[in-house]
């Protein structure tokens, strides 16, 4: 997930990564972008759809509790030519794990002879053990309990590699582990917690640290804005912060967030906006409007207010309310759209 982290001009606060956002893509639901599109330009967009099922302990720490789930999983065995050649877990962090995306870990799996596989994260897609989303329901969501997850898996996979191509049980292919943003925490914390279960870990953008107050995110933030568009943010943020004095309500409706009733909240709104476009490659959608506001002399509030409604909101189809703090409060969900 890398962060939802604020812009520190805008809030003067910051704010923990929130690993479990609503139905993110790869781990930002309303995120342009999911890892598996970064270099999906081959002719497919899945290596596989197929859907496999393996049944999983709901928990793995308590020696009477013996529930059972459906975890759902992926597996790709066409470039596996030589049967005691490397496995590949592509780990699915937290959202929907559709398919195995057709990426650079086929590329590579192609090019090592891997098989490729990878399951659901518990709680998401199709690997929920509960209908409902209560609290109650939700403690058996973490990520510890994810890791015994991928340690059961890899051991019923490799049982399952080996009576399909007729081996003794016990042999053991050499397995590595993939992940990126939280999977790739869940990936490097594999490889730390079960290390005769893997050869290698690959932890890309594994958020490993949570930090307090990650106004470093929002420096970078300013720094990837470059110096005119970092100047145009800070001017909005000044001109926001005077005009929530004078007039919140009116403020807040022009950006479409009057149901914030939590000024905070509305902040946080507008320094995620900001952030969430640097972070996936498209500065241009908020510089470009901004410098050209800046040239004809137009409002920047009025000019940042469009881009929010328009592009943050409509176009990567974010929700105001999931800003706000009210929601997080809701204990008993009545459906389940956010983890799907
Ligand atoms: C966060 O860090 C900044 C910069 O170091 C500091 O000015 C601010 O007071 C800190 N805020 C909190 C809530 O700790
Ligand atoms: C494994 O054994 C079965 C039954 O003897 C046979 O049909 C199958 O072809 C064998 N598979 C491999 C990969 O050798």
């Amino acid at each position: 997930m890398v962060s939802r982290a604020g812009f520190a001009s805008l809030l003067g606060a910051s704010f923990l990564l929130l690993l479990l956002r609503g139905a993110e893509p790869l781990g930002f639901s309303h995120r342009p972008m999911t890892a598996g599109d970064e270099l999906s330009a081959a002719p497919s967009r899945y290596l596989t759809r197929e859907e496999r099922w393996l049944s999983q302990r709901l928990d793995h720490f308590s020696p009477t509790d013996h529930r059972q789930f459906n975890q759902r999983y992926f597996e790709f065995l066409d470039y596996h030519d030589d049967p005691t050649g490397p496995v590949f877990l592509r780990i699915c962090g937290e959202s929907s794990c559709d398919g195995l995306p057709n990426d650079y870990l086929a590329v590579i799996a192609k090019k090592f002879g891997a098989a490729v596989v990878t399951p659901e994260h518990r709680y998401y897609g199709k690997s929920s053990p509960f209908d409902s989303l209560t609290t109650d329901n939700l403690r058996f969501l973490s990520s510890k309990q994810a890791l015994f997850d991928l340690a059961v898996f890899r051991q019923y996979y490799q049982e399952k590699l080996n009576s399909q191509y007729n081996r003794s049980a016990g042999f053991d292919n050499p397995w590595f582990v993939f992940g990126v943003s939280y999977s790739g925490a869940l990936s490097a914390w594999f490889r730390l917690k079960f290390p005769h279960l893997t050869c290698g870990s690959l932890a890309s953008s594994g958020v490993v640290l949570a930090v307090y107050n990650f106004t470093d995110f929002d420096k970078q933030v300013g720094e990837s804005a470059g110096p005119q568009c970092k100047a145009a943010l800070q001017e909005i943020t000044r001109l926001v912060d005077e005009q929530l004095r004078l007039d919140s309500h009116s403020v807040k409706a022009l950006f479409g967030a009057d149901s914030l009733k939590n000024d905070g909240d509305f902040l946080f709104l507008l320094a995620d906006a900001a952030a969430t476009t640097f972070q996936y490659g498209n500065p241009d959608a908020l510089c470009s409007p901004l410098s050209n506001a800046k040239k004809k002399g137009e409002s920047l509030v009025e000019t940042y207010a469009h881009f929010v409604k328009d592009y943050f909101i409509k176009k990567l189809g974010t929700t105001v309310s999931s800003y706000d703090q009210e929601y997080l409060k809701e204990t008993t969900p009545d459906d389940s759209s956010m983890f799907k």
